[in-house]
């Protein structure tokens, strides 16, 4: 392998808490422990298309760490080998690919390091096989990185959507209403169900386990008849019924992830409120859910992710992300995360404590 000396830094895919401690380690340990010139890519892979990038100094670092979002700024739709362009009105897909290496190799950048999901390792992977030299960072709110135990910006994210939960749970014990509150992360139920155990949630439905309405009214109306008047349900995005399809807000033909979920929690309330006549209100806590300050431990998260992966450039082991396994910090081909997800087990330590402490998953008897 070349002798590395200059490194590009891209965030990719939906901005998550936490980015900017990983760009922050990235690059004072480039600078510091390794004396590597960096470059900060804007808006991930479309940066290395567009060749938006510029020299990152210590000093553009300093200061970022308690900062929401991306001081790169992000893109979930530039992947270098299916890229969208709109030509006389016309979409077209075409490869990049050429160009991306062509400007990699202008600014003289020997390796990468790709802050992002799966998309964004699909796209690291797809450069690899090009022979691009590359080192990937895990990040997303939904936790649902192949082969990682937690990405950073999950712990946000759940701190988040705990506290909506505790803010909804007063106002439905005064109103004796049925709330139900809609949470991120695509088609795993990792956020609804640690913010629907922390938070005491009643009722929590996942993509995992698919529901059954009648479920959800009898545990509404067990709860009445032990002289609680209210429920709350915490639903993921992606939850499905035993008989039916997730609800899409939208479809983005532009994205490699085309599908977008949301809109569960409104027809779910009109379903309960209209089958057992029972006052139900919905909450949908969508994009707040990605930003603002990141917690102490995503902040601590990156901080570690971003030096390992650096480490792991330095010390040869390219073409891998950091990821954490059973509290180890250790690397895994980027190939093996590439548009992979990794879904809640349902006999998982998580699942089996909220059934100890009677919470309901919404499945039939
Ligand atoms: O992957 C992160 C995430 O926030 C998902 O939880 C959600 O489904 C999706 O991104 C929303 O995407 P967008 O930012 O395109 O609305």
């Amino acid at each position: 392998m070349a002798t590395i000396k200059t490194i590009g830094v891209l965030t990719g895919g939906g901005d998550c808490p936490g980015l900017n401690a990983v760009i922050r380690a990235v690059t004072k340990s480039a600078i510091f422990d390794y004396g590597l010139n960096v470059i900060g890519i804007q808006d991930g892979f479309l940066g290395l298309i567009e060749n938006h990038m510029e020299p990152l100094a210590s000093n553009d670092v300093s200061n970022i760490l308690t900062q929401g979002g991306t001081i790169l700024g992000s893109c979930n739709k530039a992947n270098p080998a299916a890229f969208v362009v709109y030509e006389n009105g016309q979409r077209k897909v075409i490869d990049v690919t050429d160009r991306v290496l062509r400007h990699i190799k202008e600014r003289q950048i020997d390796a990468l390091v790709c802050i992002g999901g799966d998309g964004t390792m699909s796209g690291a992977a797809g450069l690899i096989a090009h022979g691009v030299t590359c080192v990937g960072v895990p990040k997303t709110i939904d936790n649902d990185l192949e082969g990682c135990d937690q990405t950073f910006g999950f712990d946000t994210a759940v701190q988040i959507a705990t506290e909506a939960l505790d803010r909804v749970h007063t106002t439905a014990a005064s109103h004796h209403r049925v709330m139900v509150v809609e949470l991120m992360g695509r088609n795993a139920g990792w956020i609804t169900l640690a913010a629907g155990l922390a938070s005491g949630s009643d009722v929590v439905l996942i993509p995992e386990i698919h529901y059954s309405l009648d479920a959800i009214i009898k545990v509404c109306q067990g709860r009445l008849k032990h002289g609680k008047r209210f429920t709350i349900i915490a639903v993921s995005e992606g939850a499905k019924p035993q008989e039916g399809e997730q609800v899409v807000a939208r479809m983005d033909q532009d994205s490699p992830d085309p599908v977008k979920l949301g809109g569960i929690a409104h027809v779910l309330a009109q379903q309960i409120e209209k089958t057992s006549g029972l006052e139900t209100r919905s909450v949908v806590l969508g994009h707040v859910q990605r930003g603002g300050t990141p917690s102490a431990a995503d902040r601590i998260l990156g901080t570690i992710y971003g030096s390992h992966a650096l480490d792991s450039l330095m010390n040869g082991s390219v073409n891998t992300v950091s990821v954490l396994q059973g509290g180890k910090l250790t690397s895994i081909p980027i190939q093996r995360v590439a548009n992979k997800q990794r879904l809640v087990p349902r006999d998982g330590q998580l699942i089996r404590a909220a059934r100890a402490v009677g919470t309901s998953f919404g499945e039939a008897e």
